[in-house]
């Protein structure tokens, strides 16, 4: 695959010759006139997704932490180290996917998502310092790699990135960019599940006050790599029982995982509200990259956590305005300068 060169005064950022891979950017971020305008659209609103984690009180959860069942502390711990590792993951693979990225505009977008999977790691870390007992927190952090069920996973979703690394050619850089979409748009949510779940009832409200930022985030890059696959389909050598392979290993291991960690001994999460969720995720994603659903059966076309999600409130397009349990805002569409920056 070709990399973009740093200075490139031979290239050229016409509209009419632009495009997304493989064009002859100058890398000049020329954005007055652009090609993708969902890119410029979807910039603007990751921006106005602004949030600030230390701004989120989780006070109530230090508290709460220690009526927890020791499975829900437990599963709440294991899904905290998980995370951070997949955050972490992209905050290291995107950049790579976006040194071959010619038009401005999307690379935009993509720097705006590093920044975002940076600081989602700053949350967790805020969440683990705040919530987690100092004595217990390296064991949290580590726990991606003492865990053999975690580990295998945390190595099977960076091998299909590092295929591409090592050997970068046009078809491990498609595998990169559908290996991403699973990323973004199928790991995270049973994890996300998990505190929406203890959240109903009235446990830990801080911390899914956060997850509940984070998801908005990951949706926006959910819609970032949903417009980058029809567009990398019509020009990568691929297969369609490739994708199809890929988001059933996908699924497998994200049931194996979520089981392995929360099962059946959260309330209102049992095996089988896993297998059809992830299942239903799956269908759901590959509808929006123009594929047809891989799980035909119709317990797959709705959600089992419906009731959840309407915590996640994420369904109202990125106006999320109140956390859980208070009335305070916890997003900020700017327009006039934000608060809290007075001390920095
Ligand atoms: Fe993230
Ligand atoms: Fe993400």
């Amino acid at each position: 695959m070709p990399v973009n060169p740093i200075f490139n005064p031979d290239g050229s950022d016409d509209v009419e010759n632009r495009s997304i891979w493989f064009g002859k950017t100058t890398n000049l971020m020329q954005l007055n006139d652009v090609r993708y305008h969902w890119a410029v659209s979807l910039y603007q609103q990751m921006r106005e997704n602004f949030w600030v984690p230390q701004k989120l009180d989780v006070t109530q959860d230090v508290v709460d932490y220690w009526n927890l069942t020791k499975a829900e502390r437990h599963a709440y711990e294991g899904i905290l180290s998980y995370l951070t590792f997949l955050d972490s993951l992209q905050t290291c693979n995107i950049p790579h996917i976006k040194s071959s990225i010619t038009a401005p505009e999307v690379s935009l977008c993509m720097a705006e998502q590093i920044s975002q999977e940076g600081m989602h790691n700053q949350s967790y870390q805020y969440i683990i310092e705040t919530v987690i007992p100092s004595e217990k927190r390296s064991a949290v952090y580590d726990f991606w790699r003492t865990d053999k069920v975690l580990f295998r996973r945390c190595e099977y979703i960076a091998s299909l990135y590092q295929r591409y690394i090592d050997y970068p050619t046009p078809e491990r850089y498609f595998v990169s960019l559908v290996a991403d979409f699973l990323l973004e748009g199928l790991y995270f949510y049973n994890g996300f599940i998990m505190f929406y779940s203890l959240a109903s009832r009235m446990l830990m409200p801080g911390s899914a006050d956060i997850i509940k930022m984070i998801n908005r985030d990951e949706l926006s890059h959910v819609r970032l790599f949903q417009k980058l696959i029809p567009e990398a389909m019509e020009i990568y050598p691929h297969s369609v029982d490739q994708i199809y392979e890929m988001f059933d290993a996908a699924v497998h291991h994200e049931c194996e995982w979520t089981n392995h960690i929360v099962g059946n001994n959260i309330l209102g999460i049992t095996e089988a509200s896993t297998h059809a969720y992830t299942k239903y995720l799956a269908n759901m994603r590959l509808r929006s990259i123009g594929l047809e659903p891989l799980y035909k059966d119709e317990k797959y076309k709705k959600s089992p956590y419906a009731h959840l999600e309407r915590f996640s409130d994420t369904k109202k397009e990125a106006h999320t305005k109140a956390n859980f349990f208070e009335a305070g805002v916890t997003s900020y569409v700017m327009s006039s300068g934000v608060s809290g920056w007075e001390d920095i």
